[in-house]
């Protein structure tokens, strides 16, 4: 198996809520590592970048105000597979479709406030991790 480092976010809802423990507990009971993290407070500008590929779809701009809305938690997670675990670990998009024991299912609030976000991609991963981290904070 092939060792990955993907991209998470730890959302304003659930930032909000105090879950930053709870959800990072999750990732390491999972295997996962976590190798790099940051508390920060989003611009309109930095979301709207980050989120550009949604920029037509009509929940872009609330999805953007979302993610301003309070501090979020950016980090790298790095284990086996860590791309796809971390979606599993995830659940789905929406959380009335997420399987019993995911993060969604568990803490989302509706679809768009659904407390994470993990890359897709090999390529989005890192994409999306340069976006929020240099070299420099990437330790090995
Ligand atoms: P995320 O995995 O961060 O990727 C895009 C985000 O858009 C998604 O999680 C949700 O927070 C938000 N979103 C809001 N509405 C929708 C929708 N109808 N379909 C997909 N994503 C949505």
């Amino acid at each position: 198996m092939a060792v990955e480092r993907t991209l998470s976010i730890i959302k304003p809802d659930a930032t909000r809520r105090n879950l930053t423990g709870q959800i990072n507990a999750r990732f390491e009971e999972s295997g996962l590592r976590i190798v790099a993290q940051k508390r920060i407070q989003l611009t309109k500008d930095q979301a709207e970048g980050f989120y550009a590929v949604h920029r037509e779809r009509a929940f872009f701009g609330e999805l953007c105000d979302m993610m301003c809305s309070g501090p979020v938690i950016v980090q790298v997670l790095e284990g086996d597979n860590a791309i796809t675990r971390n979606r599993e670990i995830m659940g789905a998009t929406n959380p009335a479709n997420a399987d019993e024991g995911t993060i969604r299912r568990d803490f989302a609030e509706s679809i768009e406030a659904n407390s994470v976000h993990g890359s897709d991609a090999p390529e989005t991963a890192a994409e999306e991790i340069s976006y929020y981290f240099s070299q420099l904070e990437l330790v090995g």
